[in-house]
């Protein structure tokens, strides 16, 4: 089974749409979206719309959290402004985003938005965070997004020794998953990479060749940063879109 993996759309609808059309080339047997697939971005609704026409399985983010408990005490200052013109745009698709899930488990894999000690919120970016995860872990890989920087760790059963994975220099990743080990793999962000390249993170992982493959796409970024200004969210948010 060939299953697409997309994190962090964050309303935007260009990268959004770019991301399925790949999928759709590479034949994926189910779409799972973990997380945030709001805030930032200048198409909420769109974008809500798009995923649950698509997806298998949609997984809440801190984004969604912070709209459903209307508490955007965690986020910083541009995330905040955007994440209450997000509220104002959303009113009736409150319904929708509670029907979402926490997270996901299927056979030796478990999805979730952030992290499993807390699924919204904790970042795992470095290797003392990695494991303190893999303590509470009993799957063979668990896939997350939040940081919007792709990558991930993992962990020899064998001697307990913690590796980090990186991309290579075009930001992409192909990964076999090895039987000594088990994984933590960060799918990055299709509306809003923070590893400072512009283009769209896309993932598939074949349960059968047990192999992962992050890949990144050009989208029509021009389009997204003008709806940014026209709707007069952050401009900075226009800043990271370019990946600076
Ligand atoms: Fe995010």
């Amino acid at each position: 089974m060939k299953i697409g993996i997309i994190s962090d759309i964050h309303s935007n609808l260009e990268s959004f749409k770019t991301s399925l059309n790949y999928l759709k080339k590479n034949k994926i047997d189910k779409l799972i979206i973990i997380g945030d697939i709001i805030g930032y971005g200048p198409d909420p609704k769109e974008c809500i719309e798009l995923a649950n026409n698509n997806a298998d399985i949609i997984l809440k983010g801190n984004h969604e959290e912070g709209i459903l408990k209307n508490d955007f005490s965690r986020f910083k200052q541009y995330a905040k402004i955007s994440l209450e013109w997000t509220a104002k745009e959303l009113k009736e698709k409150i319904d929708e985003i509670k029907k979402w899930e926490n997270k996901k488990e299927m056979e030796d894999i478990i999805f979730v938005h952030a992290s499993i000690s807390d699924i919204f919120y904790k970042y795992i970016l470095k290797i003392k965070d990695a494991e303190e995860e893999f303590k509470i872990f009993d799957k063979k890989i668990c896939f997350v997004g939040h940081t919007h920087i792709p990558g991930g760790f993992k962990k020899n059963i064998e001697n307990g020794k913690i590796e980090k994975i990186m991309t290579d220099f075009s930001g992409k990743m192909e990964l076999k998953i090895e039987k000594s080990f088990i994984y933590i793999i960060n799918v990055g962000s299709a509306g809003l990479p923070r590893d400072g390249l512009p283009f769209l993170c896309i993932s598939i992982y074949d349960t059968d060749k047990k192999i992962f493959k992050l890949d990144r796409i050009e989208y029509d970024i021009e389009v997204t940063l003008k709806k940014i200004i026209e709707k007069g969210l952050p401009s900075k948010i226009c800043s990271f879109l370019k990946g600076f």
